[in-house]
């Protein structure tokens, strides 16, 4: 078999080179199509080196967790830059071929809402929703703790102060913004020599909230350079919903410690 085609069926290119099937002849829909394949890969990619961080938090291994993390940031710096290919296209370019999308959107995307839930953004009715009729990969996130779950759990056993109701919550509920894990954070940032190992965990766990935040916020702009102020295939008021997510950030606590330090 030659190199090529090793490379074929280790790959299963041709399956892969399959799947991209524009609806029209419009010029912008393939490289949309295939930038959107390109995401949903990387945000699977994203979730696994989270689940990896997890596992390793559990374990006590916090280095372990940070080497994970800081993959899943560069992987995230990756999704980021994609938007710089999708803004290659005009927006007459887009509106030749949006009506083929029908109501598909991206908030339909499983991938990604696993992604939010090893986060830990699990708002109830998402929740509720995964019970009745979710994909299978969502109910197996929600069955374990999220990535700052875990690492609040982790800092408890290192002997911080982590309030007991962050820990004994059920796993599929989210975690709710608690001043005294503002306090653990605060203890940590204002003696980094004393906690090195807490230290760099919150460096590598900030730096994957921002890179999540610089998506959500870069995604905000190219939808306001797309649509202006219509409305989203997936019914929401587009720009506008948007720009309300934009506001939320994940791991809360390690945002709103700094105004105190
Ligand atoms: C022309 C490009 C794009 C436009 C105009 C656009 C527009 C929108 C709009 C208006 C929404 C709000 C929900 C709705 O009503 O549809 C949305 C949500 C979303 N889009 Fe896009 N989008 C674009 C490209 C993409 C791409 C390439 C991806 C990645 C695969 C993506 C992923 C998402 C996700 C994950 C959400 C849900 C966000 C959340 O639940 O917080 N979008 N998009």
């Amino acid at each position: 078999m030659s190199r090529t085609a090793e490379y074929v069926a280790y790959g299963r290119m041709d399956q892969l080179h399959e799947l991209q099937q524009p609806r029209s002849d419009a010029r912008g829909e393939l490289n949309f199509l295939l930038l959107s394949h390109v995401k949903e890969l990387l945000f699977r990619a994203v979730t696994d080196d989270l689940g990896h961080a997890r596992y390793a938090l559990e374990q006590d291994d916090a280095a372990g967790a940070c080497v994970a993390l800081a993959r899943a940031a560069r992987t995230q710096r990756v999704l980021v830059a994609c938007w710089e290919s999708m803004n290659g296209m005009s927006v007459d370019e887009y509106a030749a071929f949006r009506h083929v999308l029908e109501n598909a959107s991206g908030v339909q995307s499983f991938a990604y809402r696993a992604l939010e839930f090893a986060m830990g953004n699990r708002p109830p009715e998402q929740v509720a929703a995964v019970a009745v009729d979710g994909h299978e990969s969502l109910r197996a996130e929600l069955a374990k703790p999220s990535v700052y779950d875990a690492a609040l759990r982790h800092l408890a056993r290192q002997g911080f102060a982590i309030p007991v109701p962050c820990l004994e919550k059920p796993a599929d509920r989210q975690h709710e913004p608690d001043v005294l894990v503002e306090d653990v954070w605060l203890e940590i940032y204002r003696d980094p020599g004393q906690h090195r190992e807490a230290h760099r965990l919150a460096e590598c766990l900030l730096e994957v909230a921002y890179q999540f935040s610089q998506w959500r916020a870069v995604h905000l702009l190219v939808v306001e350079r797309m649509l202006g102020g219509k409305s989203g295939t997936g019914g929401s008021d587009g720009a506008a919903w948007l720009r309300a997510i934009n506001e939320h950030r994940f791991f809360p606590e390690l945002w709103t410690f700094r105004t105190r330090l």
